[in-house]
C-alpha cells in the first residue's frame, strides 16, 4: 500500500475533510496519486445534497469495478455512503469500506490498519495559503429540502480552543486566509466558555499570520448586533458574504422551514452593506420547491434584483425524501425557471463586477500576479510585481474573462 487517490464531492466541508484524510495519509508516509491504474487506495468523498450528486459517485464506483482487485481497496465514505449504506453494500460487493459522514472519524482508524505496513516516508509541510477550519459538523435546523441533518447528524461543535490552537498551526504553516465552515456556521457556541461566533472571530483575528477569516455558510437566523459591530471595525473578516436566500417567496420560505421572511433577509444585506458598503454578498437559491407557483418564482426574481446578488448559485429543487415535499412543476418548467433566473443572476453579477472598475480592493496574492480580492473576485496584477508580498491593494482597471485586472496602489 503505497499510493491513494481522494475524489471528492459536495461541498467545502467535504472538501476540508479529504484534505485531512490526504495529510493523514501523507503523514503515514503514502502518496497522493492522480492516475487510478497506479493509486492502492481510492477514496469517494460523497455528497447527497441532490439527486445529481449522489448518481455521480455511483456511477464513478461502477467504473472501478474492473479496477478492483484483492489488494486494492475502495473506501465510499461521506454523505451519500451515511444515506445509502446497507443498499451500497449490496449492489456493489467489491466495496471494501462505506464509511458514512456520522462515523467520519472512523476512517483514520481503519485507514491506519489498512497500511500499517508502509514506512513514513514523506512527511510534507504544506505551503497552503489558504485552508479549511470546520468549526460545526451537523445542523440543528430542519428546513424542510434539506437532507444534511438526517446524514450528518446534530450539530456538534469543535470546543473554542481546540479551533485557536488548530489555527495557529496553520498559520504557523503559511495560512494567511481561513475559511471556518459549518452547515449553520454563525451559530457557534462553546457553552463551556462561554464564547459565540463572534467571540471565536475576534480571537482568530488576533493570531499572527492570519489576514482574512471568511466563514461558509452563515444563516439569517444568527445574525446580532455583535456580530454586525465586529464586522465594521475589524477589517480581517471578509468582505464576501455567502447568505444563502434559497427564495424571494415568502409563502416558499415558510414552506422551506427557513425561519426568515424576504423582508428579514434584506435588513441583513442591508447592516452588511452599511457596515462596509464594499462588501459582496452571493447566495443559493432553489427554483421549484413545492408548490412553487408562477407568482412565488417572480418573488425570487425581483429579490434578485433588489439585493443584487455578486452571484449566486441556482438549483433546481431536487426531492430528497419519500413521499414528502414532492415536485409540484414539470422537468420542462423547473429547466425553464431555472435557466430564467440564471440569465438574470448572470445580468447583474456582470454589472456588479463592473462597477469595481476604478475601485480599490485588498488582494491576497496566491503568485505574484494572481489572487484574489478580499470581496471575493479573481484578480490580475497587471504591474511586474516583483516584490515577495502576500497582500497587496490594488486600484481595479478592467475586467477579462470574470477576473478583475489591475496595478498595484499604494
Ligand atoms: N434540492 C436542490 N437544492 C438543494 N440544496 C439543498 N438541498 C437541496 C435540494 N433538495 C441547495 C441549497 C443549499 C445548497 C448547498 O444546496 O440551496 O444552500
Ligand atoms: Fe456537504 Fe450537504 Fe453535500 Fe453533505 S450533503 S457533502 S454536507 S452539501
Amino acid at each position: 500500500m503505497e499510493r491513494f487517490k481522494i475524489i471528492t464531492f459536495g461541498c467545502q466541508m467535504n472538501e476540508d475533510d479529504s484534505n485531512s484524510i490526504k495529510s493523514f495519509l501523507e503523514n503515514l508516509g503514502m502518496i497522493e496519486e492522480t492516475d487510478n491504474k497506479k493509486a492502492d487506495i481510492i477514496i469517494i468523498n460523497t455528497c447527497t445534497v441532490r439527486q445529481h450528486a449522489e448518481d455521480k459517485a455511483l456511477s464513478l464506483l461502477g467504473t472501478l469495478k474492473k479496477w478492483k482487485t484483492k489488494d486494492k481497496k475502495i473506501f465510499f465514505i461521506g454523505c451519500a455512503a451515511e444515506r445509502l449504506q446497507k443498499d451500497l453494500k449490496n449492489k456493489f460487493k467489491y466495496v471494501d469500506y462505506v464509511i458514512g459522514a456520522r462515523s467520519y472519524d472512523k476512517i483514520y482508524e481503519i485507514l491506519s490498519r489498512e497500511i500499517k505496513n508502509t514506512v513514513v516516508a514523506n512527511i510534507k509541510t504544506q505551503g497552503k495559503k489558504v485552508d479549511y477550519e470546520t468549526i460545526i459538523r451537523g445542523c440543528n435546523l430542519k428546513c424542510s429540502y434539506c437532507i444534511v441533518p438526517s446524514v450528518r447528524g446534530e450539530e456538534k461543535p469543535k470546543p473554542f480552543k481546540e479551533i485557536i490552537e488548530s489555527v495557529k498551526n496553520k498559520a504557523l504553516s503559511g495560512v494567511k486566509e481561513i475559511i471556518l465552515l459549518g452547515q449553520t456556521v454563525n451559530s457557534y457556541r462553546d457553552f463551556q466558555e462561554k464564547k459565540d461566533f463572534t467571540d471565536l472571530l475576534k480571537e482568530i483575528s488576533r493570531i499572527e499570520g492570519i489576514k482574512i477569516i471568511r466563514f461558509l455558510s452563515p444563516h439569517p437566523l444568527f445574525f446580532n448586533s455583535k456580530f454586525f459591530e465586529e464586522y465594521k471595525k475589524n477589517p480581517k473578516i471578509s468582505r464576501w458574504i455567502h447568505l444563502p436566500l434559497q427564495s424571494g417567496s415568502d409563502k416558499i420560505l415558510k414552506k422551506m422551514n427557513r425561519g426568515y421572511d424576504f423582508k428579514k433577509f434584506k435588513e441583513i444585506t442591508q447592516e452588511l452593506k452599511k457596515a462596509d458598503p464594499k462588501t459582496s454578498i452571493t447566495t443559493d437559491i432553489i427554483v421549484g420547491y413545492t408548490d412553487e407557483t408562477e407568482k412565488d418564482f417572480e418573488d425570487t426574481i425581483n429579490a434578485v434584483k433588489e439585493i443584487r446578488f455578486s452571484m449566486a448559485y441556482c438549483f433546481k429543487y431536487s426531492p430528497r425524501f419519500k413521499n414528502k415535499d414532492p415536485l409540484t412543476v414539470t422537468e420542462t418548467e423547473l429547466e425553464r425557471r431555472h435557466s430564467i433566473l440564471l440569465k438574470e443572476v448572470k445580468k447583474i453579477a456582470k454589472e456588479t463586477m463592473n462597477e469595481k472598475i476604478g475601485s480599490i480592493e485588498q488582494v491576497l496574492l496566491y503568485d505574484s500576479r494572481k489572487g484574489k480580492t478580499n470581496t471575493g473576485y479573481n484578480c490580475c496584477i497587471i504591474d511586474n510585481n516583483e516584490e515577495k508580498k502576500d497582500f497587496l491593494k490594488i486600484k481595479i482597471t478592467e475586467i477579462k474573462n470574470n477576473t478583475l485586472y489591475g496595478r498595484a496602489y499604494d
